[in-house]
């Protein structure tokens, strides 16, 4: 599914015409790179840092997965807990922090919602160094620096200090992550107390609209719940994560791709798009969707160019990727940005063409 250029809508928009119905999400002809948790193959993921690095690579849009502090701010990290992606274990024993643990499977885990914000703020972020991540020695990342958790709001300042600068939108792509450590029913409130305090940051009126526009922004969640409940309270495109959700969340499993219409038409009652696991992502999955109006994204891309050529050829709408220069770069040679001269007249014929109608009208 390709929706209108920008570059012709702006320019019918400027001679006077009427411009073509918004589509769902962003306006553009080619499939988007989404610098996932930032171009964390680079840099420790949900940093300034990375947020920074995957738009100077070219990324349409940087993705924080959000999590809630104790004290209800927005911060961006993929684990429910600390453990991982920060050195809350050293912190917590040097500030007699070690009881706010909660033991799993003998393992002291340090839940993102048992902290303040300001105390997450004290802790240095860091890479897990799995596969397809950031690890030390890179060129990028020495594994000294202090980097920090970033809040939602530095996510969203980066994106409106972009646009402010350069003109250029670079959007937003959050995701609301669920815990099975507050259980069902406390999973839920959670969610739903992260999914008012995500759209009142994103109406914040110091974004002077940037973030209620529709080609800013995603919301995305594995939890259709999360995005049934913000389906009537905003118009931003939402997309259902699709995967199997592991037993015991409370909640109705997503197919990690819909096979039929029925189940794409299904998904398209409450979401603008579906995010696939890229294993998942096969070419009738993707058209299936696509046929019911969804847009497809797949997640998680890394350094790997073919990766990008093959899913880009199935015909996608967008990739999630560690490393969005390698994204950028194969998603440019497939779909060259259209020559401004070429575009104007895209938009001259498109005005020619209206006038045609309207004459012989
Ligand atoms: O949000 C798309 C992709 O990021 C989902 O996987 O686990 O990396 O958040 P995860
Ligand atoms: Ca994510």
């Amino acid at each position: 599914m390709r929706r209108p250029c920008l570059t012709a809508i702006a320019i019918v928009a400027a001679l006077g015409a009427a411009a073509p119905e918004a589509a769902s999400g962003p306006l553009v002809e080619r499939p988007i790179v989404i610098a996932h948790r930032g171009a964390s193959g680079y840099l420790p993921e949900h940093t300034v840092e990375a947020y920074r690095l995957g738009i100077r690579q070219g990324a349409d849009f940087i993705e924080p997965d959000l999590f809630l502090t104790r004290d209800r701010r927005l911060v961006a990290l993929h684990d429910d807990t600390l453990n991982a992606t920060t050195n809350i274990v050293e912190v917590a024993a040097e500030k007699g922090w070690t009881d706010r643990a909660r033991i799993v499977g003998g393992v002291p885990r340090y839940y993102v919602f048992d902290f303040d914000l300001d105390e997450i703020r004290q802790l240095t972020a860091r890479s897990r160094g799995t596969a397809g991540y950031s690890r030390p020695g890179n060129g990028f990342y020495d594994g000294s620096e202090p980097f920090k958790v970033a809040t939602f709001t530095e996510v969203l300042e980066i994106a409106h200090q972009h646009y402010r600068e350069t003109g250029q939108l670079v959007g937003v792509y959050p995701e609301l992550k669920f815990t099975q450590a507050l259980g069902p029913a406390g999973g839920i409130a959670y969610l739903t107390a992260m999914a008012d305090a995500l759209l009142a940051e994103l109406s914040d009126p110091r974004w002077e609209g940037l973030f209620d526009r529709r080609e800013a922004v995603f919301i995305q969640s594995f939890i259709p719940a999360a995005l049934q409940y913000l389906r009537p309270k905003t118009k931003l495109p939402l997309v259902a994560l699709t995967f199997t959700l592991p037993d015991g969340t409370g909640f109705p499993p997503v197919p990690t791709c819909p096979a039929t219409l029925e189940a794409a038409q299904a998904l398209r009652a409450f979401a603008d798009g579906i995010g696939v696991n890229a294993p998942a992502a096969t070419e009738a999955c993707i058209r299936t969707a696509q046929e019911a109006g969804l847009l497809v994204h797949v997640y998680t891309l890394t350094d790997d160019p073919e990766a990008y050529r093959l899913f880009f050829g199935r015909g996608v709408d967008g990739v999630f990727s560690n490393h969005p220069d390698v994204g950028v770069r194969v998603r440019d040679e497939l779909f060259p940005v259209p020559e401004p001269a070429a575009a104007a007249l895209f938009g001259v014929a498109l005005l020619a063409l209206g006038a045609a109608r309207r004459a012989s009208a």
